[in-house]
């Protein structure tokens, strides 16, 4: 078992990692960035999703690279890490949210392997129900030891093109749709893993409300506050999920 951990806006580099090693995969679609290591005596591979240093924005990350490479390197889970803005008023700032569905706005971007071949994946339940479950024991173990930890335990991660962030109109309708989070990053990675049975799951840090939903305008210096706190939650769950026997 190999667990692959897609870090994402504001992970950085992987403190704790030991025995690390830093790979350029050579896949069919480009080169994809990734290193492996150590973690709670488990070897796991880590690939910062918008490049190390950060810079691929949303649109223009390399889904299809990222996503082979890792199956080429022999991952067997995927966690997804997801910075999120809230859409329910139901969700505090920050808040972890382990997502169970998944509304796709982008447009434009390459989505699947199967580009000359008719090949429909079934895609009822995004994420693979089974390490998605490992993923909800976690983080139920790590929330009874630490009381402060807020976690939200289902959600539907509404997927936007970005690179800006929404309007108030936008959010209103991801809310009506039935979104309580959005972000620009799910898809198409989570299809793509779909398409390569690689399971995937996925958790997500609230770090901003979305667009109108708070009185005031998002305020760059708390939704970098708000990722730490998450992160480090993130963190937490992640040496959990790597020490429990399956
Ligand atoms: N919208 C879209 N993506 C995001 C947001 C947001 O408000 N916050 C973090 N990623």
């Amino acid at each position: 078992m190999t667990l692959a951990v897609i870090g994402g806006t504001g992970f950085g580099a992987f403190a704790g990692l030991t025995e690390t090693k830093d790979h350029v995969v050579d896949t069919d679609f480009g080169p994809a960035e990734i290193q492996s290591g150590r973690l709670a005596g488990q070897a796991i591979l880590f690939l910062p999703r918008h490049g190390m240093p950060a810079r691929f924005l949303p649109h223009k990350i390399n889904y299809r690279a990222n996503l082979k490479a890792l199956q080429m390197l022999g991952a067997s889970q995927i966690l997804a890490v997801t910075a999120v803005g809230t859409v329910s008023e139901d969700l505090t700032v920050p808040c972890l949210v382990v997502p169970d569905q998944i509304i796709d706005y982008t447009y434009g971007r390459a989505l699947t392997f199967f580009d000359d071949e008719i090949h429909h994946i079934d895609f009822t339940h995004p994420y693979d129900a089974l390490f998605r479950a490992q993923l909800l024991a976690a983080v139920a173990q790590v929330a009874a030891s630490h009381k402060e930890m807020q976690a939200v335990l289902s959600g539907v991660y509404g997927c936007t093109q970005g690179p800006r962030l929404e309007t108030k109109a936008e959010v209103r309708r991801l809310r009506n749709d039935g979104c309580t989070i959005v972000g620009m990053t799910a898809m198409p990675e989570a299809a793509l893993a779909r398409e390569l049975e690689l399971p995937y799951a996925g958790i997500s840090v609230t770090v901003n409300p979305g667009a109108g939903m708070a009185e005031r305008d998002i305020a760059l210096a708390e939704i970098h506050e708000a990722m730490n706190q998450g992160l480090s939650w993130v963190k937490l769950v992640l040496a959990e999920l790597l020490t429990t026997p399956v």
